[in-house]
């Protein structure tokens, strides 16, 4: 059979959980591509992976959770399928890394657009992985197993598509307070995106921040500047570049961590799989 792994991953966990995935399906004798929407070419066009997005058998869409919901990438990639309006042969199965907060509405979400196009669904896997600025060890031998039985269930079931019914109560929001929670989180986050400052005395004009920026929100011309629309404020250019020219008060996203973690409290299981 052939897979295509589609996933976004501005820090790279989700990027890793992608790799251990195709490992263990390419050794069970299949063929994987993964395609990162997050770099190169795919920043600014879908259209080559659309074009050859039937050639599947199976396809996986990775994101992690940002505000409650996938990343924008993934939601954008979503709503090309939509706009292609092509019909679609493939089944599909999704992963999500998050913080264990809230995988808030992004199973439930992204679940409604593959029916609104027909897409069956055969599982979905959620795993929990460290903040960007917290670079604990990834994957743990936990998550590597959790990946290799998520995989194990979906072929055990022949491959075969959750029935709709089945996955609306799978994929629901299961906390209340999530459900009433996920309009305010998801505007009070954005509005409080922390402040991304270009230190133009120790950038070096090296260009691994505009390469890395996974929507290509960086020019470099004279200086290094961010165009505000297009970022979506996953603060990895800060990560990206080595010689701290990009500086991101990361004590305020810890603050709002410890915030949500209070409001909505931790999401129970945290790992878990779904077929
Ligand atoms: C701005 C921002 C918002 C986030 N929102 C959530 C969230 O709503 N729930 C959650 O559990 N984790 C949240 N996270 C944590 C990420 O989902 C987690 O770090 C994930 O592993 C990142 O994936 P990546 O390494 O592939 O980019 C957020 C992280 C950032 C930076
Ligand atoms: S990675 Fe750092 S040094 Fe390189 S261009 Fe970007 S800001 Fe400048
Ligand atoms: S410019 Fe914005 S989108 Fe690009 S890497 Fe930095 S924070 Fe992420």
């Amino acid at each position: 059979m052939q897979f295509k792994l589609i996933y976004i991953s501005p820090n790279g966990t989700t990027e890793k959980t992608t790799q251990v995935l195709k490992n263990i399906i390419e050794k069970d004798g299949h063929a994987v591509e993964h395609i990162n929407l997050g770099r190169g070419e795919y920043r600014q066009d879908f259209g080559p992976i659309l074009e050859t997005i039937n050639a599947a058998d199976i396809v996986g869409f990775g994101a992690p959770a940002y505000h409650m919901d996938m990343l924008e990438p993934m939601k954008m990639f979503l709503q090309a399928l939509q706009s292609a309006g092509q019909t679609y042969q493939f089944r599909a199965f999704l992963y999500l890394n998050y913080g264990g907060i809230t995988s808030g509405k992004a199973f439930s979400n992204t679940a409604q657009v593959l029916e609104a196009l027909n897409i069956p669904v055969i599982g979905a896997m959620k795993v929990t992985a460290p903040h960007f600025h917290h670079p604990d060890p990834f994957p743990t031998k936990t998550t590597e197993a959790l990946i290799g039985d998520f995989y194990e269930a979906i072929k055990a079931k022949d491959f075969a598509p959750i029935a709709n019914d089945r996955q609306k109560e799978l994929f629901a929001v299961r906390k209340k307070r999530v459900d009433l929670l996920y309009p305010l989180v998801h505007i009070i986050g954005k509005k409080r995106e922390l402040p991304i400052t270009i230190k133009a005395d120790r950038c070096k004009s090296c260009g691994k921040c505009v390469k890395e920026c996974p929507v290509g929100a960086i020019r470099l011309d004279d200086a290094v500047t961010i165009e505000g629309a297009k970022c979506i404020h996953c603060y990895h250019c800060s990560v990206a570049c080595k010689l701290g020219a990009v500086a991101v008060p990361v004590e305020k996203l810890d603050t709002m961590i410890k915030l949500n973690k209070r409001i909505i409290g931790m999401e129970s299981p945290l790992n878990a799989i779904y077929y």
